[in-house]
């Protein structure tokens, strides 16, 4: 039996790896370590909590002693590791726990796996990235592998610090590693503070949808389950010291999206056409708003056969549907500190 650490498995895209990796792969023994920040929720788990392969543990990737001894009790064949602060609003107001996580958390796993794997046969460093480190693009082009970072905001550079740190590990000591690069990710589990649950969020409760600046930045979104998908063919399948750029190939201005899901949303909730489209609010913009992100994820599909599988209609009914059936998951996860940081952050 192989045993895999899942870091951040309780947060949005983690559950979703942790619950495919749980029912795939009955002779894994997944340990999902997890700090349980705002964004980490164990009732994203629930489905999969008694599974006779699967352990929680309730800690902080940042202290070093806690990592040491989590190494030792488990003989860990393999780490995925997507712990990590994920909002770039967030980076904005307060850098400070995005380079705890994200660079100095990322370096205590690095440093165990580098010394409890002295036999690296068999063994897998797998860092989750974003695109964000590429940078922004003009109205044309696409990110590669062979992209130069040019990160610009705190979020994006704390990241891709931890890639350059993954990377280091690779070429100075020789640790087995793979990382991928990720477009926008949607669907369930999402904490309401990104542009898809936020508007859903809003929408249910009658509130202004706000747009930053002009609304025609865009990105490129891919629905969770897909992300997953790629992340399992990646670690099963990806080349040590390889990087892979995963994408939806679904590009959105944020405001032709919005308005998208005003409209599936004034259906579902049988409200007359265009109510929604009366909530949309343009706001002041994001500081260093990055442009466009779009990903070129040609690598993926040629060498491991990857290719998103889920449209944006299907992808957003589903999303959709979800937020409205579990209304209680969303007055939990914005109860408490959320209500602050809505105030705080919109009143601007
Ligand atoms: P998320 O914010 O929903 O979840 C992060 C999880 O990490 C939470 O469960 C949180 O409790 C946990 N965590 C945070 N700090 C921790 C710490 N110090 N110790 C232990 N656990 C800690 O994030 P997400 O959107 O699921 O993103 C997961 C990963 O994927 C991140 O590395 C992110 O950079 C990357 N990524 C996200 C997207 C996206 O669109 N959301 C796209 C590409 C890449
Ligand atoms: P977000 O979901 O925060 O993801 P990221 O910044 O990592 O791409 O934002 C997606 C896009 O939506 C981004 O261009 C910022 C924009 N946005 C808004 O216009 N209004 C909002 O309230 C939020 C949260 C985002």
């Amino acid at each position: 039996m192989k045993t895999i650490l899942i870091t951040g498995g309780a947060g949005f895209i983690g559950s979703h790896v942790v619950r495919l990796f749980v029912n795939k792969y009955p002779e894994y023994h997944i340990v999902n370590l997890d700090n349980l920040t705002y964004a980490g929720n164990l009732e994203n788990l629930i489905d999969v909590s008694q599974a006779k392969n699967y352990s929680f543990v309730k800690g902080d990737i940042c202290n070093n002693g806690f990592i040491s001894e989590l190494f030792a009790k488990y003989n860990f064949d393999g780490v995925i590791h997507l712990a990590a602060e994920s909002h770039v609003d967030r980076s904005i107001e307060d850098p400070n726990s995005f380079i705890n996580t994200n660079i100095i958390g990322t370096l205590n796993l690095l440093q165990n796996a580098k010394n409890k794997w002295q036999d690296q046969n068999g063994k897998l460093f797998y860092h989750i990235s974003t695109d964000e480190v590429y940078g922004s693009l003009g109205e044309t082009g696409y990110f590669t592998e062979e992209t130069p970072y040019d990160p610009r905001s705190p979020y994006s550079a704390s990241k891709a610090s931890s890639d350059h740190l993954v990377r280091a590990f690779y070429h100075t000591y020789g640790l087995p590693v793979v990382i991928s690069n990720c477009s926008n990710n949607y669907g369930p589990n999402q904490f309401p503070e990104k542009l898809i649950p936020l508007v859903i969020n809003n929408i249910k409760n009658n509130k202004p949808l706000p747009i930053y600046g002009d609304g025609k930045y865009t990105r490129d979104w891919l629905y969770v389950v897909d992300h997953a998908n790629a992340i399992d063919k990646v670690f099963h399948e990806g080349k040590t010291g390889e990087t892979y750029n995963i994408g939806g190939n679904n590009e959105w201005k944020n405001i032709d999206l919005v308005t998208k899901m005003c409209d599936i949303m004034d259906k579902m909730l049988g409200l007359p056409e265009g109510k929604n489209r009366s909530l949309i609010t343009f706001v002041k913009d994001r500081p260093g708003h990055d442009k466009r992100y779009a990903i070129d994820a040609s690598k993926i599909k040629n060498e491991l056969a990857w290719e998103p599988s889920i449209k944006t209609d299907e992808g957003l009914e589903l999303t959709i549907r979800w937020y409205l059936d579990n209304a209680s998951w969303l007055d939990n996860v914005t109860s408490g500190s959320y209500k602050e940081y809505y105030t705080k952050h919109y009143s601007k």
